[in-house]
């Protein structure tokens, strides 16, 4: 069952025998990857001293040293960005003395406690310090005293006259990744609108990207339970059946997640098409099945249970992993298990009203969820929509059109239940006329809405929740939930309302992206309406806003959304065999320059370039063109862009024209040159 990382290349890789991880076309957006070029890193500036410091810029190079004058003196270090990984130094003295502490928030920097990571605690100082005795010599970190993600290391000093040089930081995730700027996917767009600079939503595809690259972990690196006592902390514990393995969180939880998952998966498809650590986790989540067939909501060492809502994530994730890598050999071993687990979820529908009562309430963390409940019947849905779809690669054509029919059944259902026609938007549950911001973004996502003009008016409605920083959950008052949100990013798009998704990504991930609260180039797991670091703090964190995590892959929607719907590329059959182009247009972005973007399966590389015209008055779009390169032997489709609607178009291919109506191309793979322009 265990499977090397060569082993995997070659057997997802088998169709074209082409490499997994080939590198995207060079070009501007190079310039964003945060990622760092070299696995050991150096602080890139000092942050700031106390007590009696010399030296201190010396620690930014190799050579040189820092002298910590007197006990208690301390000089803190900026990596520039988040890192984790094992801390090394050269120390000249016989003995030195001296203890580390660590934050991804500078709100955190400390000479007596690092950010937390064990536990949430009331204090905000729960894991205190790493104490250090050491001999001369270069010394480095215990390994069991790792930190998953930080962006500045405090020194200090336990003597006077502590001398030191060479700091450096060993990156632990990505373990399987030597270059890890080396992407698979890439994506660039200019918005002009003003809003934020012109490069934000680069930035923010990079951002996405290295944030899940952050919790791409080795095997033996998961926080310790039970949790270390106070005043410390264990990063040593084994995570799954295999490694690498992804996990929700740089710092913490550092397990396996699964709802964390139907956002972050995506983001690596598209980014480093690095599908092995979610292999190893959907492994590690089936293999903590229970004898009712129920899923674990979380990975070892936490293994939480009782989550019917991430049960069906992990259901989704299967779908996702083959949609990405073709993978049928790993469904096929998982067939018996996966069919039970569909089994037990739909074991939880009430035969009258036809929808699963959910009695597993653990969940993202909102309040309520339980009985029959919007949310988790939206998951359902997709679950059997997924199942469909497997059931089919399988083989089994009639497991798949009795999936099929159960998915048709219950949409039917949920609409009955859920639906307020008199506020356009869906409620919670049948006593409440709540709506929530998780089941109305996943209805539209999963195209729930029994009229398809019933997107955009749950679109409108959603906005009812928004403040300035974004979308304050009724179902969890007083959040920022970039994890939800993302799905709502989504639905925007799928509602064909590309300007209030911008304005969506301006608010919530400019804020999160830009804020100096956070870490500048990863992606918070959550914040309150203030903006604060309190993310759910009265919601089982303790009041620990130290305990945040701020390197979240399931903040990281942003990546798949630009490329799926900005960029207009997604894969419809596995590997990309059958793919769509569908640019929409997003006023004040692609104006200037164009969009470019891309990705690469087993099957090979795909790219898109669009470029938009607009009228003289910078006003309307008059066309758009469209250079797509996809692997030969795949087909597509591209779509005419919804901006064009209702107009005249003459549209043609490689310089022919080929119809004047809106609607869907059919292409074949390879190069194409696809142009419209509007005609009245
Ligand atoms: C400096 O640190 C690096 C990385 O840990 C190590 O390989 C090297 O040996 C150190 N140099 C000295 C002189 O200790
Ligand atoms: C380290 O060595 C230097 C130079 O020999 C000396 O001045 C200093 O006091 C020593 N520090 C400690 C803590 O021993
Ligand atoms: C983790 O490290 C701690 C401290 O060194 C040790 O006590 C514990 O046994 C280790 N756990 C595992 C699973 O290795
Ligand atoms: C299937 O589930 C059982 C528990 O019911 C588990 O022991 C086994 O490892 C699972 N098989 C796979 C391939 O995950
Ligand atoms: C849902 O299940 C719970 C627990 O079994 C039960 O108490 C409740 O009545 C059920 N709700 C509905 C609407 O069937
Ligand atoms: C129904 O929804 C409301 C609002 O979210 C919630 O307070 C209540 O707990 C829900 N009912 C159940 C049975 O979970
Ligand atoms: C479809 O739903 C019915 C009624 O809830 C259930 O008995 C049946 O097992 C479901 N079929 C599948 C394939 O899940
Ligand atoms: C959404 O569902 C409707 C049926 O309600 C169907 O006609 C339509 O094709 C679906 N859309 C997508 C994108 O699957
Ligand atoms: C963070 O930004 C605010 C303004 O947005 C500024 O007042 C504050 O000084 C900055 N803090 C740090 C530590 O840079
Ligand atoms: C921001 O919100 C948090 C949580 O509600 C609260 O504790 C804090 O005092 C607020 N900060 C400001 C500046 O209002």
């Amino acid at each position: 069952m265990m499977i090397s990382v060569t082993v995997l290349s070659l057997l997802i890789s088998a169709p074209l025998g082409s490499l997994v991880w080939a590198r995207a076309p060079a070009g501007l957006w190079d310039a964003f990857n945060y990622a760092p070029a070299s696995r050991v890193v150096r602080p890139v500036t000092v942050r700031g001293v106390m007590g009696s410091v010399s030296g201190a810029d010396n620690l930014l190079t190799g050579s040189g040293m820092a002298t910590l004058g007197s006990q208690g003196s301390s000089v803190t270090l900026d990596f520039g960005i988040e890192v984790g990984g094992l801390i090394s130094m050269t120390l000249p003295n016989s003995t030195s003395s001296f203890s580390l502490s660590f934050t991804e928030s500078p709100q955190f920097i400390s000479t007596t406690s690092s950010d937390d990571s064990s536990f949430p605690s009331f204090d905000q100082t729960f894991d205190g310090i790493l104490k250090v005795s050491s001999r001369a010599g270069l010394w480095t970190q215990p390994s069991a005293t790792l930190r998953g993600g930080f962006r500045f290391l405090t020194i200090i000093s336990n003597v006077n006259n502590l001398r030191l040089s060479n700091v450096t930081c060993a990156i632990s995730f990505m373990p399987h990744m030597e270059d890890m700027r080396s992407y698979a996917g890439y994506f660039w767009a200019k918005d002009t609108s003003g809003f934020h600079d012109e490069d934000f939503l680069t930035k923010l595809w990079y951002a996405g990207a290295y944030t899940v690259q952050t919790n791409t972990v080795p095997l033996n690196t998961g926080r310790k339970v039970p949790f270390a006592g106070r005043g410390t902390w264990f990063n040593n514990a084994t995570l799954g059946v295999d490694g690498p393995i992804i996990v929700d969180g740089a710092k913490r939880d550092r397990a396996v997640w699964p709802g964390d998952m139907g956002i972050a998966v995506p983001t690596q498809f598209v980014s480093t098409n690095d599908l092995l650590p979610t292999r190893n986790a959907l492994l590690t989540m089936f293999n903590g099945m229970d004898s009712q067939g129920a899923l674990p909501e979380s990975g070892p060492p936490l293994s939480q249970k009782g989550s019917d809502t991430y049960h069906g994530w992990t259901l989704i994730g299967c779908y996702n992993y083959h949609l990405y890598t073709g993978d049928i050999s790993t469904i096929k071993n998982l067939w018996t298990n996966y069919t039970r687990a569909v089994a037990y979820l739909e074991g939880k529908v009430d035969r009258t009203k036809g929808l699963m009562n959910v009695t597993g309430l653990r969940d993202w963390a909102r309040l309520g969820g339980g009985g029959i409940n919007a949310e988790g019947n939206a998951i359902l849905y997709r679950v059997l929509v997924t199942a469909s779809g497997l059931a089919n690669a399988i083989g089994d054509a009639s497991l798949a059109a009795a999936y099929a029919k159960n998915a048709t059944n219950l949409k039917q259902a949920f609409n009955k239940e859920f639906w307020m026609d008199d506020v356009g938007v869906y409620r919670d549950n049948s006593t409440t006329t709540l709506a929530p911001q998780d089941a109305n973004s996943l209805a539209v996502l999963f195209n729930l809405t029994q009229e398809e003009n019933w997107k955009a008016r749950v679109s409108q409605g959603l906005t009812k929740n928004w403040r300035d920083l974004g979308p304050e959950p009724p179902e969890l008052p007083d959040t920022i939930s970039p994890f939800i949100s993302g799905f709502e990013l989504q639905a925007h798009f799928e509602a064909n309302q590309p300007e209030r998704a911008l304005d969506l990504l301006h608010r919530t991930w400019g804020y999160m992206l830009y804020t100096n609260l956070s870490v500048e180039s990863t992606l918070l797991e959550g914040f309150t309406v203030n903006g604060s670091l309190y993310y759910r703090s009265y919601r089982g964190y303790n009041y620990d806003a130290a305990y945040t995590s701020h390197a979240h892959g399931w903040s990281s929607a942003p990546t798949s959304t630009l490329t799926t719907y900005v960029l207009g590329l997604s894969v419809t059959q596995p590997m990309g065999k059958t793919w769509v182009v569908g640019p929409v247009f997003v006023k004040g972005v692609g104006e200037s320059g164009g969009v470019k973007g891309g990705f690469e399966t087993p099957l090979g590389s795909f790219g898109v370039t669009l470029q938009w015209t607009l009228d003289e008055d910078r006003e309307n779009v008059v066309g758009v063109e469209a250079n797509i390169m996809t692997p030969g032997g795949t087909s597509g489709e591209f779509v005419v862009p919804s901006v064009f609607s209702g107009a005249g178009v003459t549209v043609s291919v490689d310089g022919k024209v080929v119809s004047s109506t809106n609607g869907r191309l059919a292409l074949t793979g390879e190069q194409h040159d696809v142009k419209v322009v509007k005609t009245g």
